[in-house]
């Protein structure tokens, strides 16, 4: 999770996360290098004294500094779009989870298993424990089992909300009236912390999401001690 001064990303949890990580360090590396270039020809031009009075057009260089820009913008363009549409692969979930945006909290529902459902509310700051995490910790967490595939289902009650875990690089929008579906794999068990990100209202900022991730024999005993 985030903690104090961290400005960057957060340490990746699932394998597309990574990827993204990795595509951010390829963007930040290719705008560097471009506003170094620009701005040293910027600043060079401060120093110039040589006038051409005759210089009317130069084809060449117009064509040069057209095309290499665009070819740079594939180096770009072509890593994003992959990603994208790997985003959107669905790999033969194992688990589907179905998260209902409310103003405001979350419900879940596991429809796979009986249909457990519940509603997952932030814990108010005068009730939190000592070792609880202030504006992030919830009462009921969304248990899934980790080294599995897991698709979720996102949609919303009211108004629109948002599902986004950032260590798990999920960000769905809830719209009502709407099933968006995405899916992601957990690389390891711990405590995962999201909040939603669409402006929804007073409470925007008070319904977080806390993803616990377990062992899948973990997992089905959860389950089944939530069936009985
Ligand atoms: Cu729900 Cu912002």
């Amino acid at each position: 999770m985030s903690t104090w001064a961290n400005l960057g990303l957060q340490d990746s949890d699932s394998p597309l996360m990574e990827q993204l990580i990795f595509f951010h360090d390829h963007a930040l590396l290719i705008l560097v290098m471009i506003t170094v270039l620009v701005g040293y020809l910027m600043f060079m031009l401060f120093f110039n004294n040589y006038v051409n009075r005759f210089l009317l057009h130069g084809q060449l260089i117009e064509m040069i500094w057209t095309i290499l820009p665009a070819i740079i913008l594939l180096f770009i363009d072509l890593p994003s779009l992959r990603l994208l549409y790997l985003l959107d692969e669905i790999n033969e979930p194992s688990v589907t989870l179905k998260s209902i945006g409310h103003q405001w909290y979350w419900s879940y529902e596991y429809s796979d298993f009986n249909n457990i459902e519940f509603d997952s509310y932030m814990i108010p700051t005068n009730e939190l424990a000592t070792d609880g995490f202030r504006l992030l910790d919830v009462d009921n967490r969304v248990v899934l089992p980790m080294n599995s595939q897991i698709r979720i289902l996102v949609t919303a009650a009211d108004v629109i909300h948002s599902w986004t875990v950032p260590a798990l690089g999920v960000k769905v929008d809830g719209t009502p009236g709407r099933l968006n579906q995405t899916n992601f794999f957990i690389n390891r068990p711990g405590l995962f912390y999201g909040q939603c990100s669409e402006i929804c209202g007073a409470n925007h900022s008070f319904m977080p999401i806390v993803i616990e991730s377990v062992p899948v024999n973990y997992f089905i005993k959860w389950i089944s001690s939530n069936n009985s």
